[in-house]
C-alpha cells in the first residue's frame, strides 16, 4: 500500500483519481499540483455556455473550492513541476520544493498545437484552452465584430455556433478537404457544414493560413492571409487546429511515451509506480487491441477512476467504451466508439429530418456510431459495440428497426 501519492496536472483525471482515493478510504497523504490558478474546472464549457457569458466561472468548477483542503488534500495550485525525479521518487516544483512521493499520477493533459505563421502571435489572435483563454475571446466579441477561426474541427465549430450566438459575423478556414474529418464521416461534415451555412458561418475547406497582419497603428491583428492569395479583414482570430499531449516531463524522466505516455490497460506507465491518465496517455485499449490516446472528458473520468481503485491494490483495468460530445446550435452530437479503421458506413435516417446515425462497420463489425439528436441509437449502440456485434447493414439502414433489432 502506498503512503504518498502525488498528481501532477490538475484537470478531470485527477480530481476524479483524489475523490475516488478518499472516498474508498484512502488515508496516506495526498498531493494535487496544477499550473493554473484556478482549482480544477470543467472545460466543455469553455466554448460553449461559458463563453456565450451564460455560466458564472464558480460554477465552472469540478468541486467547490473548500473540497481540497475539507478532504486533506494539498494543493499547490499556480505552480508547476519541473522535474520528475523516478529514482528517487520526487518531483521538483517551480519554486524548487520536491514534493517525495510512493505513487505518482501524471495528469498533465494536453496542450493546443501552435500556428507557427508570421503574425500568429499578434494581438488579437487566441487559443482555447483555459479559462483565462475563454474570458480573452469573450473580452473580444463584439456584436458585428468579424471572428476568423483557423480550424474546423470541434473548437473551431463550437466557438463558431457561439459567435454567432452573439452576433458575431464567422468565417471558419480548414485545411483539410471538409469539417472534423479527424473523427468523423463525410456525410456527417457535410451536414454539419450545411448547418453552419445556414447560420451564417462561412465555411471555406481546403484553405491554409499563409499569414496573419497587424494594423499599424494598434499592433492588433487586421487581416488574414491565406495560400491561394484570399484576404479576410478581422476583429478577431481563433485557432482551433489540434492539440498536442503534455508528455514532455515524463519523456525527461525516461517513461515510454508514443503520441503521449505509454501505458498498460491499468493504466500504468513504463515505470511500476507511475500512472498515467486523460489526455496525455496512450493506453492499450481492450475493445479495439492497441494502443489510444483519447482526448475526452469522459476517458479522463474513467481513467482517474482506474488509477485510483489501482493505487488501492484493486487490480482494475480500464475497459470503458470511449464516448465523446459535441454541442453545436440545437444539435447534439455523440460519438460512441473509435471509428478508426472502419469500411462501411451505414446512415440511419437522413440528415433533413436534423435527427440520424452514422454506424461504423470493419469487417462487419460496429465499431463506433455518430448519433445527431437521436439519444435512442447512441444507448442502444453502446451495448452492440461493446459486444462486438455484427448487425445487418440493410436493417441498420432502417431507423424504424431498433438499433437492438438489427442482428
Ligand atoms: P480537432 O483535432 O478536433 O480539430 C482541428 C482541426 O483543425 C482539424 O479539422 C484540422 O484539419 C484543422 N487544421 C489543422 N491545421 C490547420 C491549419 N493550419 N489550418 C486550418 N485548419 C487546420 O482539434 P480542436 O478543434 O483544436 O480541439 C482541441 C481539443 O479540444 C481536442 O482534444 C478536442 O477533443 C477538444 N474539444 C472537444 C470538444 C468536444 O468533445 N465537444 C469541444 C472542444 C474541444
Amino acid at each position: 500500500m502506498f503512503e504518498r501519492i502525488v498528481i501532477v496536472g490538475a484537470g478531470q483525471a485527477a480530481v476524479q483519481a483524489v475523490d475516488t482515493l478518499r472516498r474508498r478510504g484512502f488515508a496516506g497523504k495526498l498531493t494535487l499540483i496544477g499550473d493554473e490558478p484556478l482549482p480544477p474546472y470543467q472545460r466543455p464549457p469553455l466554448s460553449k455556455k461559458y463563453l456565450a457569458g451564460a455560466l458564472e466561472r464558480e460554477r465552472l468548477l469540478i468541486r467547490p473550492a473548500a473540497f481540497y483542503a475539507d478532504h486533506g488534500i494539498e494543493t499547490h495550485f499556480g505552480r508547476r513541476v519541473t522535474d520528475i525525479a523516478p529514482r528517487e521518487r520526487h518531483v521538483r516544483l517551480d519554486d524548487g520544493l520536491a514534493v517525495p512521493f510512493d505513487a505518482l499520477l501524471i495528469a498533465t493533459g494536453s496542450r493546443p498545437r501552435a500556428l507557427e505563421l508570421p503574425g500568429a502571435d499578434l494581438e488579437g489572435v487566441h487559443y482555447l484552452r483555459t479559462a483565462l483563454d475563454a474570458d480573452r475571446i469573450r473580452a473580444g466579441c463584439t456584436r458585428g465584430g468579424r471572428l476568423l477561426i483557423v480550424g474546423g474541427g470541434y473548437i473551431g465549430l463550437e466557438v463558431a455556433a457561439t459567435a454567432r450566438e452573439l452576433g458575431m459575423e464567422v468565417t471558419v478556414l480548414e485545411m483539410a478537404e471538409r469539417l472534423m474529418s479527424r473523427v468523423t464521416c463525410p456525410e456527417v461534415s457535410a451536414f454539419y457544414a450545411a448547418e453552419h451555412a445556414r447560420h451564417g458561418v462561412q465555411i471555406r475547406c481546403h484553405e491554409r493560413v499563409r499569414a496573419l497582419h497587424a494594423d499599424p497603428r494598434s499592433g492588433r491583428v487586421r487581416s488574414v492571409l491565406t495560400e491561394a492569395g484570399g484576404e479576410y479583414p478581422v476583429d478577431l482570430v481563433v485557432v482551433g487546429v489540434g492539440v498536442m499531449p503534455a508528455d514532455e516531463l515524463a519523456r525527461a524522466a525516461g517513461l515510454t511515451c508514443e503520441n503521449g505516455i505509454v501505458t498498460e490497460a491499468h493504466c500504468r506507465t513504463s515505470h511500476e509506480a507511475i500512472y498515467a491518465a486523460g489526455d496525455c496517455a496512450s493506453h492499450l485499449n481492450r475493445q479495439y487491441g492497441r494502443h489510444l490516446r483519447l482526448e475526452s472528458v469522459d476517458n479522463a473520468f474513467e481513467q482517474g477512476t482506474t488509477v485510483a481503485l489501482n493505487l488501492l491494490g484493486t487490480e482494475t483495468l480500464h475497459d470503458k467504451l470511449p464516448w465523446f460530445w459535441s454541442d453545436q446550435y440545437d444539435l447534439k452530437l455523440i460519438i460512441v466508439g473509435v471509428a478508426q479503421g472502419y469500411d462501411t458506413v451505414v446512415m440511419r435516417g437522413t440528415a433533413a429530418a436534423r435527427s440520424f446515425s452514422a454506424c461504423y462497420l470493419r469487417r462487419g463489425e460496429l465499431i463506433a456510431i455518430d448519433s445527431v439528436n437521436s439519444p435512442k441509437d447512441q444507448m442502444a449502440a453502446r451495448k452492440l459495440i461493446a459486444a462486438h456485434a455484427r448487425p445487418q447493414p440493410d436493417k441498420l439502414a432502417d431507423p424504424a428497426i431498433a438499433l437492438k433489432d438489427t442482428l
